[in-house]
């Protein structure tokens, strides 16, 4: 990302720490860029700990600061608990945390068995509640606000074909964003999400567009001609975590260049004409994806 692109002072988030899941890739570690960069201790999770070593080093070599590498499955409770405990022996409460870590892959749903279903639904679903409910229930006990946002899409509003764990999983976890601001606000806890649109990533690439096809990958449909960058998603995720927006609670709020209202950002355009033979080529080379993913992380 380019941080000179960033539409806010530096040490802005001077005081804050933040735990963002799946912060060693992708979305979650431009966020981390943004938030050390602004002065932020950052903490960030992910099932490869080499990776968010790496990932750590690059980002205090950049820009000073902190940033802290937890190796959490998300999908385990337990692992959950031993990561925040760790956290709050490092400095006790947090100010915010990113509900980033996903799971996804196009399939057609007749093709889905219960595991394959699980995978996505595990992370994206029960994960996220489980972190949620982990930390928010310490901070309820400190009397300590926290923002809480996750990232989700446009589909939680109108579903989407060929992804429908990922959709069913990220519209509840859109449920429990406008619950929780409700129920917690009273706590000092906000709820918020981010719906993007394409913002290209490679964890998002080789699952959901494998032969660069995927359904709202062609940015000739997109109303401003292109995809997402991602100093745009990050500085609307400082403006969600920093002092100054305390108001703004129980939100989704999508940036994805009004590609929802032009098209309904799903992926049934490109896909609903595949046949057979493409399905097993597509499957074929997401689970090369997640087999070679594996073999990183027993590496
Ligand atoms: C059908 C599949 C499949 C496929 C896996 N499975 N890929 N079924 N088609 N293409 C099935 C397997 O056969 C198995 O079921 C079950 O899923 C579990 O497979 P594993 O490989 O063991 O899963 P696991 O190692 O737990 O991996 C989880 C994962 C993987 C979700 C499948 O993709 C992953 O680790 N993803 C993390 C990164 C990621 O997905 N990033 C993109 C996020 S994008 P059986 O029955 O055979 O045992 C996103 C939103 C994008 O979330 C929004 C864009 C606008």
């Amino acid at each position: 990302m380019d941080t000179g692109k960033l539409m806010f002072r530096e040490g802005l988030l001077g005081d804050r720490r933040i735990l963002i899941t799946g912060g060693g890739t992708g979305l979650g570690r431009e966020m981390a860029e943004a938030f050390v960069k602004l002065g932020a201790t950052v903490h960030i999770c992910g099932r490869r700990l080499n990776k968010l070593e790496e990932t750590a080093d690059e980002l205090m070599t950049a820009h000073g600061g902190k940033v802290v590498p937890h190796a959490c499955d998300i999908r385990d409770a337990d692992a959950i608990k031993v990561m925040v405990d760790a956290i709050w022996a490092e400095g006790g409460a947090l100010d915010g945390v990113v509900n980033n870590a996903a799971g996804n892959f196009i399939s057609r749903t007749e093709d889905l068995s219960v595991n394959g279903f699980n995978a996505i639904a595990d992370i994206v679903f029960r994960g996220t509640f489980y972190l949620t409910l982990e930390v928010g229930k310490r901070q309820i006990a400190e009397a300590k606000p926290c923002s809480f946002l996750s990232i989700l899409t446009t589909w939680v509003w109108n579903g989407s074909a060929f992804v429908v764990p990922s959709a069913m999983s990220k519209s509840a976890i859109n449920t429990m964003t406008q619950s929780l601001a409700v129920e917690w606000g009273r706590y000092g806890m906000r709820f918020n999400a981010i719906a993007p649109g394409l913002f290209p990533t490679k964890g998002m690439s080789a699952r959901l567009s494998p032969e660069g096809r995927g359904g709202n990958s062609n940015n000739q449909l997109n109303p401003m001609g292109r995809h997402g960058e991602m100093h745009e998603l990050a500085n609307l995720a400082v403006f969600l975590m920093g002092p100054g927006a305390e108001y703004v609670n129980g939100q989704t709020i999508a940036i994805d260049g009004a590609g929802y209202q032009a098209t309904g950002g799903t992926f049934w355009p490109a896909l609903h004409s595949l046949g057979d033979e493409d399905w097993d080529r597509l499957r074929a080379m997401i689970k090369g994806t997640n087999e070679k993913d594996k073999a990183d992380r027993s590496a």
